[in-house]
């Protein structure tokens, strides 16, 4: 196709003649007009290739502040102009004489010091960013080096020392682009064949011939992300809200983020009325969300998924313990939505805990357990971090939580060790639990200090940033199968957390019996970051979902249609690895959700013995559940609130980005004059045949009735 498209390009006047003929029209009259000049050449030309595989940084908005990216109304156009060195933005800020400019900037050029100057200079009037492969070798972090700045645990009146990252930088990589509010459009090219095209149409056009400036026409790109909510969040929901008091069709102009959190119980609760005061609970959480600057992108490998992998495969572990009903304490499997944008989902489930809406109240949680970045261990050694604060008061049963890990992880592969005591939590939704009550708590990471992740929510936080790779000839069914090294060392993990959770509910059978399986855990990783459209994955979810599978990983942005699919894959792949098959039939099934369990129908195995693909579906009882994670500020109407997440997306509506020859100014006001000629003549031709058309277009007169 590249060959094609480049055949198109270089040779001058054989453009492909898409479209309307009125456009053919004026190009032919004007070739007329201006016969032999060679005008004819670049209106014929002036012809679109939309970009197929592009995502866009759209906006976003807190409390006070709005970030982003947003192209004007009718989008931004610019001539291309291509960035490979860090010397070929000066044509762009000041050289080039056919401002503004696009610039396509290769991956590893896109940084913080660059688009500082891009987003100086008024010659820009948009940036399209190439993806790099392989990932750039320094690092690439758009994120805050403080994630979540404000709405962790310490503050001015708790551990102030703590606060704002003072004690510890967590990530030093992070250029906080993605905070930064841009006047202009920014689209990320996610295939390199298209950002090839690109470059062919800049060679064969824009690039400077003989010392002296390219010549009309040149190659342009325009780019559509026009945003409709401005300023912050206060201002677009108090808009949104007085349209929606007095109009019968308000128009919405952003939506607050937000999703579903999944969380399960190891022994079922009836979700209809409250714990006891007197009965325990052991909450283990991870997050399910990471971002990226692009709109719906968001691989998280290392930040979400490795994690949320392990959590899963703990919980299957446990689930086959044999004597789970003699455990005094009851286990809590939870998986938070939007933790990357001010901890949404962990704030709502500890507010409606605080405010009894919840089954479990806060006085029930007996302890907390973390997993926390965990894939890119250093020689196998994972960290126990604790809060320095809670130390004096918790000091017996964070001794407890301690001792079970390390118990449990003698004879694995895995070395768990504590962090020094005088440094703060790392950022982790157990924070959000620490602020409302003294919670012994331990966040598991493959990190001591700073993160080891790279990548941290970024592009390029792939299935190759955790180091998961496959021998090159492998089917989708060989590769779902085939245990990788990152399956093997997560399944450790998973084994060691299994047991210490284990151990922590005072079960009384043989802890080092409890194990987790790395082929669980390699089907796991291959669904959630290569493919979600494998055979494992299409059995196991409701047949009504089924369109959501891709030959592709899934974005974990939470979003604000909900729930989002990555929601529902952690929903369904934890509902098979805890739950049981019954016999129900498809309307028992779905009238039997009660206060215990949950029942979901699901598509079931491929039929051997059917020639057709027909499928043998069956009834899944389990006890997971979904809940809001939605930020409480707007359960409030609170929108400037300083103590939950204030995050909205604006709305828009078209994102887009195509390319094309731009003709000079002149020759496009010459257009439109001869366009507008043509147009009176045919007005007036057109109002002369219509007067005269007894005449023009006499025909014999019918006779009777005629169809129509
Ligand atoms: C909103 O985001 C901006 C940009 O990251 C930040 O400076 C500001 O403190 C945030 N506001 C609140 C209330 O968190
Ligand atoms: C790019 O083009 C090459 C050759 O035409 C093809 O083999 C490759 O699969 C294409 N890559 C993508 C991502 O489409
Ligand atoms: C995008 O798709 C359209 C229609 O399939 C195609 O004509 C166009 O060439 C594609 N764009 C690029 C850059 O390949
Ligand atoms: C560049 O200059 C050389 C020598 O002056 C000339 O032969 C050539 O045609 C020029 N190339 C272009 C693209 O103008
Ligand atoms: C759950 O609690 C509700 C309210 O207390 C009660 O009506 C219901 O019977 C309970 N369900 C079960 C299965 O115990
Ligand atoms: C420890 O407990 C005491 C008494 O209950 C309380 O006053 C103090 O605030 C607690 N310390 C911390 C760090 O919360
Ligand atoms: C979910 O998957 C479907 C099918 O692939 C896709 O059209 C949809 O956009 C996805 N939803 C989100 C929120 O990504
Ligand atoms: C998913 O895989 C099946 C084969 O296992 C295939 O028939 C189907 O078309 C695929 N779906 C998508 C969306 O690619
Ligand atoms: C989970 O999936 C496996 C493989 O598809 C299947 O054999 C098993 O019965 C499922 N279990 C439940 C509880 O759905
Ligand atoms: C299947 O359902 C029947 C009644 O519908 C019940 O008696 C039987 O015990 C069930 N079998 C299993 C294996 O659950
Ligand atoms: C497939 O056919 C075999 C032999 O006829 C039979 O024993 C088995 O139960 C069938 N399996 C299903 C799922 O129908």
């Amino acid at each position: 196709m590249a060959a094609v498209e480049e055949e198109e390009m270089g040779s001058s006047c054989s453009w492909r003649t898409r479209g309307a003929a009125e456009l053919l029209l004026r190009g032919l009259l004007l070739c007329a007009l201006a016969a032999g000049s060679g005008w004819c050449n670049s209106v014929e030309r002036k012809i679109y290739i939309p970009l197929n595989r592009t995502a866009t940084c759209v906006r976003l908005m807190n409390a006070t502040h709005q970030i982003g990216c947003q192209s004007s109304m009718n989008g931004d156009t610019g001539v291309i102009h291509v960035v490979e060195k860090q010397e070929d933005v000066q044509w762009v800020l000041s050289e080039g004489p056919h401002p503004p400019y696009i610039v396509l900037l290769d991956g590893e050029l896109f940084t913080r010091d660059m688009m500082d100057q891009l987003k100086e200079s008024s010659r820009v009037s948009g940036v399209a960013v190439a993806i790099a492969k392989p990932s750039p070798a320094n690092g690439f972090s758009p994120g805050s080096k403080c994630p979540n700045d404000g709405f962790g645990v310490y503050s001015s009146t708790y551990g102030s020392k703590f606060a704002h990252c003072k004690n510890m930088e967590w990530n030093p990589l992070g250029n906080g682009l993605f905070y930064e509010d841009f006047r202009f459009p920014i689209f990320l090219l996610q295939d390199e064949n298209e950002t090839q095209v690109i470059k062919q149409c800049y060679q064969a056009y824009n690039l400077p011939r003989n010392g002296s400036a390219p010549q009309y026409p040149l190659c342009a790109m325009q780019l559509f992300s026009h945003m409709h909510a401005v300023t912050s969040t206060v201002t677009c929901m108090r808009r949104t809200s007085l349209q929606s008091t007095f109009s019968i069709n308000p128009e919405v102009i952003c939506d607050p983020l937000s999703d579903y959190n999944v969380w399960s119980t190891l022994k079922p609760i009836n979700i209809s009325s409250k714990l006891n005061s007197t009965e325990k609970v052991i909450m283990v959480a991870t997050r399910i969300d990471s971002h990226s600057m692009f709109w719906n992108v968001a691989p998280g490998a290392e930040s979400a998924v490795a994690s949320f992998v392990t959590h899963l495969a703990a919980a299957e572990a446990l689930h086959k313990a044999p004597d789970l009903q003699t455990l005094s304490k009851n286990i809590m499997f939870t998986f938070f939505q939007g933790e990357s944008f001010d901890y949404i989902g962990s704030s709502r489930m500890a507010y409606d805990m605080q405010k009894n809406k919840f089954p479990v109240r806060l006085e029930n949680i007996d302890c907390f357990l973390e997993l926390g970045q965990i894939a890119l261990r250093h020689s196998s050694v994972l960290w126990m971090h604790t809060d320095p604060l809670s130390q004096r008061n918790l000091s017996v049963q964070l001794g407890e939580m301690v001792a079970a890990l390390k118990n449990s992880a003698s004879g694995t592969q895995v070395e768990v060790q504590e962090v020094g005591s005088s440094q703060a939590l790392p950022p982790s939704s157990f924070q959000r639990f620490l602020r409302l009550r003294e919670i012994p708590g331990v966040v598991l990471a493959d990190h001591n200090t700073s993160f080891q992740n790279r990548y941290y929510q970024s592009i390029y936080d792939t299935a190759e940033n955790i180091r998961l790779e496959y021998p090159s000839p492998m089917s989708p069914e060989e590769a779902l199968e085939y245990v990788t090294k990152t399956a093997e060392s997560l399944a450790e993990v998973a084994t060691v957390v299994a047991r210490a959770l284990y151990q922590l509910a005072e079960g009384s059978g043989n802890a080092s019996a409890i194990q987790a399986d790395p082929r669980t855990v390699t089907r796991m990783l291959y669904g959630f970051l290569v493919r979600t459209n494998n055979s494992w994955f299409q059995s196991i979810i409701r047949p009504d979902l089924k369109g959501i599978l891709e030959n592709e990983p899934t974005p974990y942005y939470i979003a604000v249609s909900k729930p989002v699919n990555a929601t529902y894959f952690v929903h369904y792949v934890l509902a098979n690895l805890t739950g049981t098959v019954t016999n129900l039939t498809k309307e028992q099934c779905s009238n039997s959700d009660g206060d215990l369990y949950e029942y979901a129908w699901v598509q079931g195995p491929q039929d051997p013995n059917s020639t057709t693909s027909s499928r043998l579906p069956f009834c899944v009882r389990s006890t997971v559940h979904l809940t809001s994670a939605s930020s409480p500020a707007f359960e409030l109407r609170d929108w400037g609130s300083t103590e939950y997440s204030t995050w909205t997306e604006s709305r828009w509506k078209e994102l887009h980005a195509r390319i094309f020859l731009v003709a000079s100014k002149q020759l496009e006001i010459v257009t439109l004059i001869v366009g507008i000629i043509i147009l009176i003549v045919s007005f007036v031709a057109t109002y002369f045949i219509n007067s005269k058309a007894d005449v023009l277009f006499a025909t014999p007169r019918d006779s009777g009735a005629v169809a129509y």
